[in-house]
């Protein structure tokens, strides 16, 4: 290669690395910060704040005080005093308020300062944190992070597959993970039906192994009201669909925990907390009778994933922890933030490829101030080809 050669595929590489870069990053100001709080997100479960009671949280690279007020109801402000930086979730909360640990200065859920005991005058200008509208649903705390309505509010609260989460009589059960691993590699490992035949082929994974052989599926995929949908056929009667729905969740049928059991609605989401970090919410959505499983112990992703990946050995837990590990050991296996411009992607990477051209889309509207795409629910449940269907989650 010559020197100009050479200069010119530079170029190239740190082009493609701004491209890629543009996925990853969702702190504040950047596009993919915009673009990821202009939903709902999920940030705790519901049953972890107790009353009177704060959490600090790190989310989409913010630090944020989530707190419940002695009437119930929760409300998360910015993680630091206005003040001088102390953690607020250091200080107590009084009534619907919470205080500051070191000097007491007091704060609402609006993130108004409403009281500095110090001082002996009234502030000409009213100090404020950010504070952002929540939302319980289904044991999940979710909030609002974009821009609000003209009148303050934020949008109604609606999620992509709401109404398969809100059927009467279900009953539900919520897992809450911590991954090491940036959140797009989880995006794109949802868009990525082959690993299911490697990275899931091996094990003792139950019933899911009945659907998953080591046939290399034929994909397709197409864009929906709600995200893409992805239809993955090994066999006439081995097609697996399933609805990601955008920008970070996706929507699983699946077979119940017990043989005659009726199939499970799952929801996914991988919400970041940094560059570095995820937490990974999954919402099972049991049909009546079921009885829920304790999902708690079922999976802790340092411990797995080293016998997974260097003794080859199978966690002692239940399927879906299993499956879970086999995800994050191959997630975390390519390196926290995967180095994309090495990448050689092939024909089978269609999804990859289809969701990464999706975001940037996406991610160019905002960056150029043009509108995004309205994305809305998506109700129709997926129709499936052929009769006698395995659909599988992964
Ligand atoms: S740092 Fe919070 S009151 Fe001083
Ligand atoms: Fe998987």
């Amino acid at each position: 290669m010559t020197p100009d050669e050479n200069h010119a595929n530079q170029a190239i590489q740190s082009q493609k690395a701004r491209q890629f870069d543009l996925l990853t990053q969702c702190a504040p100001g950047f596009p993919m910060g915009t673009l990821l709080r202009r939903f709902w997100q999920p940030v705790a479960q519901s049953a972890k704040l107790e009353k009177g009671r704060s959490l600090p949280l790190r989310l989409l690279g913010e630090e944020l005080t989530l707190y419940r007020g002695e009437s119930g109801s929760a409300y998360l402000v910015a993680g630091r005093c206005a003040h001088r930086r102390e953690s607020l979730h250091n200080g107590w909360v009084q009534g619907e308020q919470i205080r500051c640990m070191y000097h007491g200065w007091r704060y609402d859920g609006s993130g108004l300062c409403n009281e500095i005991p110090a001082e002996k005058q009234a502030r000409n200008e009213p100090v404020r944190i950010a504070a952002y509208p929540v939302h319980e649903y289904c044991g999940l705390v979710f909030a609002w992070m974009g821009e609000l309505n003209a009148d303050g509010t934020a949008p109604e609260f609606d999620l992509p597959r709401k109404h398969a989460l809100d059927e009467p009589g279900r009953s539900y059960v919520i897992l809450e993970q911590v991954w090491d691993v940036n959140w797009f590699q989880q995006i794109e490992n949802s868009m990525d039906a082959v690993h299911l035949s490697f990275a899931h082929g091996w094990g003792k994974v139950g019933r899911f192994a009945e659907a998953i052989t080591s046939v290399i599926p034929d994909l397709v995929y197409s864009e929906t009201a709600a995200g893409i949908r992805q239809i993955a056929t090994r066999s006439p009667t081995n097609v697996r669909i399933s609805d990601w729905t955008f920008p970070n969740n996706n929507h699983i049928v699946a077979p119940g925990p017990g043989k005659d059991d009726p199939w499970t609605d799952i929801s996914v989401w991988a919400v970041p907390i940094d560059e570095r970090n995820t937490r990974r919410f999954t919402l099972y959505a049991y049909a009546a009778h079921v009885k829920p499983e304790d999902l708690d112990t079922v999976f802790q992703p340092r411990i797995h994933a080293e016998w997974m990946s260097q003794e080859q050995r199978i966690p002692a837990t239940d399927e879906a922890g299993e499956i879970t590990a086999q995800d994050y050991v191959a997630t975390s296996g390519q390196g926290t933030i995967v180095d994309r411009t090495k990448e050689n992607l092939s024909v089978s990477d269609a999804g990859i490829v289809f969701l990464r051209k999706v975001f940037w889309r996406e991610l160019d509207a905002i960056v150029n101030g043009r509108p995004t795409k309205q994305w809305s629910r998506l109700d129709e449940a997926p129709e499936l080809p052929i009769p006698e269907i395995q659909a599988t989650a992964g």
